[in-house]
């Protein structure tokens, strides 16, 4: 293998462990990506598509409390719709497990 063989190796290995272990840089770019054009860089879904999707304030302590980890996680993966109208759209084929457990975490944080 010459020098060159040897850095492509090198960097091809570097980038598959990176995408393999989020970093909290990861998460908040997913946020920014995904979640917060309707609930807000900082959870409260004061966005213009927040409130035409409905979304509530996920700094409010008091709505957290309504769901678990678990419920969140599934509302992701699934989307919420009511009436046949879809309100959040399901993430399972976008995001995978890992990504959305760790923005559940990251929901988690924006109520104290
Ligand atoms: C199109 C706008 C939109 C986007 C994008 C969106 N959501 Fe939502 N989300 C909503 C709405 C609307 C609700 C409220 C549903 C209801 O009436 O209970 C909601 C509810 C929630 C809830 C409350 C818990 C629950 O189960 O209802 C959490 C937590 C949440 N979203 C997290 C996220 C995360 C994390 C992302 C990104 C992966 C995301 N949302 C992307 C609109 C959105």
């Amino acid at each position: 293998m010459n020098l060159k063989h040897t850095l492509l190796a090198t960097t091809a290995t570097l980038l598959l462990a990176a995408s393999q272990t989020l970093t909290a840089a990861d998460v908040a770019e997913n946020w920014t990506k995904h979640c917060g054009s309707c609930h807000g860089a900082d959870g409260t879904a004061k966005t213009k598509a927040g409130r035409m999707a409905g979304a509530k304030d996920l700094t409010d302590a008091a709505y957290q409390k309504q769901f678990t980890d678990d419920q969140i996680l599934q509302r992701l993966k699934d989307g919420v719709s009511d009436k046949g109208k879809e309100k959040m759209k399901p993430f399972k084929g976008t995001l995978t497990d890992d990504e959305l457990k760790a923005l559940v975490a990251k929901v988690r944080t924006f109520a104290k």
